[in-house]
């Protein structure tokens, strides 16, 4: 195939397309990928010539510290189409800067953002019809970044790989989510990686996860791993928390994901007069909202996930349902973020971002 450079970019495009497989219109989450991805290696203490080549497997050996010592990290974002065929990022520079930090914390080579911001948008351009317009639906971004430098021994890898993939997607989750307040695992600790996508954080929370799927959850909320009497977020999304007419959340911390979704819900339900709180929450606390009444609503906030209503949580062996509202801070605040991600309204803040 015919080989060409674009803005550094060596690009090699798939002789044929996948796209007319696939149901632009019963898309599950993150399962469909595009004819292209975006590559980078670093080796020899730089950056080498970006690529955009067929969506392919990549071949590794065995000796790999991906596969030895974990370090791995990613992002996760969107992109939008409007009406006009017009393509829209949310906010990309915040998930650049949050690779980078996790990246730092993984020890890990830091990316420039040229070569990270450039191939995400010359790749968006190349496969702009694979972006989905169907309500709830988006073109998911998966920027993800491992150790390929081999060696058993336990330091870190010398060569690394960046890739962008993409995958068209329908909704994370298929309807409200009930929650397990977890009492005995940890999501992450003082002075850990909570804070960074780091895939090992994922992993770590597949058993657990595992037993309160068993147990009829779908989802854990992790406490804090000192006393787990706080709250702090769930498995891929933070938490905000409806205690009569107040929204809540926690701090974000060294123990958890410092979320896009959560930065711009708690900016845009200030903007629309919603009073906010940003502090502690007791899983007691909750517990005395919900016999009290005072309890109105829960949601998770996260790019996959975006505003997902939790029906209700089980802490300490008892259930707790959430009241059937009629007009929610979670539907309201769901509806303002996807309007502005995809240009159904103004972008007061200036999150969007035109491809
Ligand atoms: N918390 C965790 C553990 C996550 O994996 C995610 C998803 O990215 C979030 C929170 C939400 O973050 P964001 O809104 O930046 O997607
Ligand atoms: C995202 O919301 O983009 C995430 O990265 C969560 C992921 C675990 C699906």
């Amino acid at each position: 195939m015919a080989t060409i450079y674009t803005e550094d970019i060596l690009i090699e495009k798939a002789k044929t397309s996948k796209i007319n497989d696939v149901d632009f219109n019963n898309l599950s989450f993150g399962s469909t990928y595009t004819d292209h991805m975006f590559v980078c290696d670093y080796e020899n203490g730089k950056w080498q010539t970006p690529k955009i080549m067929p969506y392919q497997p990549i071949s590794l050996d065995p000796s790999s510290k991906i596969f030895h010592y974990g370090q791995s990290i990613f992002e996760g974002m969107k992109a939008y189409k409007d009406a006009a065929g017009d393509v829209f990022l949310f906010r990309p520079l915040d998930n650049f800067n949050r690779m980078n930090i996790s990246a730092k914390r993984l020890a890990m080579p830091e990316m420039p953002e040229a070569y990270f911001i450039n191939g995400l948008k010359t790749l968006l351009k190349i496969e702009k019809d694979w972006i989905p317009t169907a309500e709830g639906s988006a073109l998911y971004i998966r920027p993800f970044m491992f150790a390929t430098g081999k060696g058993f021994h336990a330091s870190p890898a010398d060569a690394y790989k960046l890739v962008i993939a993409f995958a068209p997607s329908g909704p994370y989750f298929s309807g409200k989510v009930n929650v397990l307040i977890e009492e005995k695992y940890s999501r992450s600790a003082n002075g850990g990686v909570g804070f960074a996508k780091a895939g090992g954080n994922y992993a770590g929370q597949f058993y657990p996860t595992q037993l309160a799927k068993d147990k009829g959850y779908q989802q854990v909320i992790w406490t804090d791993d000192n006393t787990h009497e706080y709250i702090e977020e769930a498995g891929a999304m933070n938490i905000f928390v409806r205690i009569n007419d107040t929204l809540l959340t926690v701090p974000t911390s060294d123990r958890i994901l410092d979320g896009i979704t959560r930065k711009s819900i708690l900016t845009i339900a200030e903007a629309e007069g919603i009073k906010t709180e940003v502090r502690k929450i007791k899983a007691t606390e909750l517990v005395e909202a919900a016999e009290n009444g005072s309890l109105k609503e829960m949601f998770g906030a996260g790019t996959a996930a975006v505003v997902s209503p939790i029906s209700g949580f089980g802490y300490k062996g008892k259930d707790f349902e959430l009241p059937e509202l009629e007009n929610t801070f979670g539907q309201f605040l769901k509806k303002k973020i996807t309007d502005i991600q995809t240009n159904k309204s103004e972008d007061p803040f200036g999150w969007r971002v035109k491809v």
